[in-house]
């Protein structure tokens, strides 16, 4: 084939070319046909996606002289010059290269002029953002007062850099993104006329890769003709060279699964195609990126460069993860990419992050816990103790008759409380009612107790962390009849409340009852200690106690009143 560019040789000729902007040609044909012509248009949008194209048929359409429903006919005589570009009326200017006040005092003047043949006189000033002040103000002087053959066709994709005086003026009209369906079938369309064979994945790779601008597909299409007599998606992953979108999603997907195998497998396939690390940082950032401001603003437009379908994925994926967490992600993948840029060996620097980010608890889930202590605090100041004294027994602050309770009344309140939740639990599962229970003496719970200590509290973090972290500052006392005694020291004043939970007392009572076949009772009391010359125990130590076990940043302390 020729060396003319793909883009080029396939530049919508009718409006009805124009792939994806029905909102603009629809609009402009119907103005066409009534005669309803503004004297300024101005297009604009992202790059590539057929702002030139439409002024240039527009510039033909009003002069045309055989339109086809609002269509230039690109036949008669009118229609031809300007193609051929020997139409002395359709002036094209590129802002970029005449910028200056001189070159628009000069379009000023010949304005004045009439068209030679035509009926509009179509000045099309492309990248008019380019202009200077100056040259703004000349402009705006045309079109404050323009002739009636006139008509000023802008373009640009920075049109926040156009003075309002001017924007007011024009009419404008967005255009789009370009869905990536629309842009495969292009690309397909586009294959069969030059009779090269595809494989239809990689066109959709392409089209993934082309951030919905035309123009952008087809260039990267062209490429892969001039590299291989077949576009294959093997071809097309190479040609990019950057980590494709799709790979990139999927890496996303992965992380906020937490799923560290498969992210590890994927950053293994991407760096031994002998992707650069930096660039897939960059690629999963902007990812996360989008996916926030997708999950944060609803809105696609404008200010994320994917595609319609794209941000529809993207939708769905940011549904799994609170915001956050990917503002989390975000900067933790944005300090894994300062360090390894540093990294003597960024690849390990790479893996080092991702599993330590995979790893971590998640912001909800801190606030999960953060919410169950404040639960668990407000629990203690309700039940009228806040400290404990030496005899273990706990000390009421003030005396208030109706929020203040007994503690030998309030454990049997929880007791009671135990058991009625109990009792609406074992109607449940059918398991849990079929259950058959062994006959074991109390000496031979104790031992097994003793004994299997670090397998129960395993068994208990797995359930449930929080409890473990109660649970295993207690110790076996005795065991009698099957009730279960464990001890804690005075000093864990927090823990033996949240331990007397009776949600929490009923886990671990079904837990052990489980671990020992044995259906017993528990029981947590506070170690006797009369010899013990330990100060008393404030809320500020048991806060410190809290904050070493759950870290600074989760135990939040709250002056009590
Ligand atoms: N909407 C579209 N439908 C069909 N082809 C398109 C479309 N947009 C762009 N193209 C293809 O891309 C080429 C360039 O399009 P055009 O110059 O109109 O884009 P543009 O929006 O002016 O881009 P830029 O912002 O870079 O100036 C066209 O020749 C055509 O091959
Ligand atoms: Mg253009
Ligand atoms: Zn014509």
């Amino acid at each position: 084939m020729s060396h003319q560019a793909i883009y080029r040789k396939f530049r919508p000729k009718i409006f009805d070319d124009v792939l994806g902007q029905e909102h603009v040609t629809r609009t402009l044909k119907n103005q066409i046909l009534t005669g309803n012509i503004a004297h300024a248009y101005l297009f604009s949008g992202i790059r590539g996606t057929g702002k030139t194209s439409t002024a240039k048929i527009f510039s033909r359409a009003v002069n045309c002289l055989d339109n086809h429903d609002g269509n230039p006919c690109n036949e008669c005589e009118i229609c031809k010059s300007i193609l051929d570009e020997t139409n002395m009326d359709v002036i094209e200017m590129d802002a970029a290269s005449n910028n200056g006040v001189e070159d628009i005092r000069e379009l000023r003047d010949k304005v004045q002029f009439l068209p030679v043949k035509s009926k509009y006189k179509v000045y099309i000033i492309d990248e008019v953002h380019m202009l200077s002040k100056g040259a703004f103000n000349a402009l705006l002087k045309t079109l404050e007062e323009p002739p009636d053959h006139l008509l000023f066709i802008l373009a640009t994709t920075e049109p926040q850099k156009i003075p309002a005086t001017i924007l007011s003026r024009c009419q404008r009209f967005d255009l789009k993104r370009i869905k990536s369906s629309v842009i495969v079938e292009n690309m397909e369309k586009i294959c069969h006329e030059i009779g090269i064979e595809y494989e239809e994945k990689a066109l959709k790779l392409i089209a993934a890769n082309s951030e919905g601008a035309m123009r952008d597909a087809l260039s990267i299409l062209d490429r892969c003709v001039s590299f291989n007599d077949k576009i294959d998606y093997e071809t097309v992953m190479d040609l990019l060279g950057t980590v494709n979108y799709q790979v990139v999603a999927k890496a996303a997907d992965y992380i906020i699964d937490k799923d560290i195998k498969n992210t590890m497998l994927l950053v293994d396939n991407i760096l031994n195609m002998g992707k650069e690390i930096t660039i897939f940082l960059d690629e999963l950032i902007m990812c996360f990126r989008n996916m926030l401001i997708v999950k944060t603003t609803g809105s696609t437009d404008n200010i994320i460069r994917i595609s319609e379908e794209e941000a529809e994925e993207l939708k769905k994926t940011s549904s799994k993860i609170p915001v956050d967490d990917l503002v989390n992600v975000i900067e933790e993948l944005s300090d894994a990419q300062l360090e390894c840029k540093r990294a003597l060996n960024p690849r390990v620097m790479l893996e080092t992050k991702l599993i330590k980010l995979l790893r971590s608890e998640n912001s909800s889930s801190i606030k999960e816990l953060s919410r169950k202590i404040e639960e668990l605090e407000n629990n203690i100041k309700n039940s009228g103790f806040s400290k404990i004294n030496n005899s273990g027994k706990p000390v009421v602050k003030k005396y208030e008759p109706e929020k203040t309770i007994d503690v030998a009344q309030h454990e049997t309140k929880m007791q009671e409380h135990a058991v009625t939740v109990e009792n609406r639990q074992t109607s449940e599962p059918e398991t849990e009612k079929n259950r058959t229970y062994g006959n074991k003496s109390d000496e031979e719970i104790k031992n097994e107790i003793a004994n299997g200590w670090q397998s129960i509290l395993k068994k208990v973090r797995s359930e449930n962390a929080g409890l473990q972290a109660i649970i295993r500052e207690s110790k076996l006392k005795e065991v009698s009849n099957k009730k279960i005694v464990f001890e804690f020291d005075p000093k864990f004043t927090f823990h033996i409340n949240a331990a007397n939970q009776p949600k929490n007392k009923l886990q671990f009572k079904k837990i052990l009852s489980g671990i020992l076949n044995e259906d017993c009772e528990i029981e947590f009391v506070v170690k006797k200690n009369k010899k013990s010359d330990k100060p008393e125990q404030t809320m500020e130590d048991v806060y410190e106690g809290l904050k070493k076990e759950f870290g600074e940043e989760i135990v939040e302390f709250k002056q009590e009143d």
